[in-house]
């Protein structure tokens, strides 16, 4: 158990954990130079959720790109920037933010680590297009010489039992025994209804999507940060693991939401999935919803399963 910190709304490198209500600009002018280890953060998206005005696309990267060179500044020399996005939905077309993300962290002088590709598997179902089921975290450091801690995050390996067959180590496992890297692949429930973490907030981080970074990017007791907080789980992941943690968030609830949620860890009361729980799998336990209502092959005549009228009971599409 970590020591148990209050709760500032205002930075100095002297605190363990900040929420900052505002904007994050005044947040991250207060930030002393190369004093964060980890900056991880999913700005808004640029599509109209209630906490964001929509904007021309040109407008909303010039924003982006204003945090940015701020987290930059504040950027330890070892340290590592995650910006987790997904795709901004244009007139007809959707464009992924990562994409046109990119220049921005190049052009500072960024290095690209990884672009892990998150996926999920609960979302709207679309119907002129496949439907989302990934969102991306492109990872970038300051320098070649950046913390990278694998150890804490390895996972078990599909047949950790493996033994070379010949040369000096014949017969010995082959594998590590912490378990592997976790790759660049990472399938890890998003938070929908079903989700034990889910809040009020429309786009919580899962806790342990951060708690992978914050483990693998940061040691104990360096700052995590993050621009756009949210209901506040970058700090969460941070202080779950003896890390300090800041944040800012405009919206007075989400504010709240963010120190509520702060208190109930440090409390120990607030429920979250684990760290490597296998995704739950409805056929594997036995859910007998998983079995289709309507005949497994369609009866002789019927040519589709929408031809007898099947189709009119299903409203899923959007
Ligand atoms: C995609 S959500 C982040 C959710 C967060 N990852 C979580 O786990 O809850 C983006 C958040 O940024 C907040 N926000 C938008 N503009 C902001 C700004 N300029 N400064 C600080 N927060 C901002 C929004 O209110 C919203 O809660």
């Amino acid at each position: 158990m970590f020591e148990q910190h209050s709760i500032s709304g205002t930075f100095a490198t002297s605190k363990h954990i900040v929420v900052y209500p505002g904007d994050c600009l005044g947040l991250l002018k207060r930030i002393p130079d190369e004093s964060m280890q980890l900056i991880v953060t999913s700005p808004p998206y640029n599509i109209g959720k209630e906490y964001e005005k929509r904007l021309k696309l040109r407008t909303y990267l010039e924003q982006q790109a204003a945090v940015i060179k701020e987290c930059v500044r504040t950027l330890s020399a070892r340290g590592s920037i995650c910006w987790q996005v997904g795709n901004y939905v244009g007139k007809s077309s959707i464009i992924p933010l990562d994409t046109v993300l990119y220049p921005i962290f190049s052009d500072l002088g960024l290095k690209m680590r990884n672009r892990i590709v998150w996926h999920f598997e609960h979302g709207l179902h679309c119907s002129k297009r496949f439907s989302g089921r990934y969102e991306t975290i492109i990872w970038f450091t300051k320098s070649d010489d950046y913390l990278f801690n694998l150890d804490p995050v390895r996972v078990p390996q599909k047949y950790p039992g493996k033994k070379y067959f010949k040369g000096p180590n014949a017969g010995k496992y082959s594998c590590n025994p912490l378990g592997k890297n976790p790759g660049d692949v990472w399938v890890i429930p998003n938070v929908k209804s079903n989700h034990v973490e889910k809040t009020e907030h429309p786009c919580q981080f899962p806790v342990e999507l951060i708690e992978r970074l914050v483990l693998s990017m940061t040691n104990e007791d360096d700052w995590v940060l993050d621009p756009f907080l949210g209901s506040g789980t970058s700090i969460l992941a941070a202080i779950r693991h003896g890390r300090r943690g800041a944040g800012a968030e405009t919206v007075g609830k989400y504010v709240e939401l963010a120190c509520k949620r702060i208190k109930e860890e440090q409390a120990g009361t607030l429920r979250t999935r684990p760290m490597n729980r296998p995704v739950y799998d409805p056929n594997e336990s036995g859910n007998r919803l998983t079995a289709p209502p309507w005949p497994s092959k369609p009866d002789e005549g019927e040519t589709s399963l929408f031809g007898k009228g099947l189709g009119k009971e299903y409203s899923g599409a959007k």
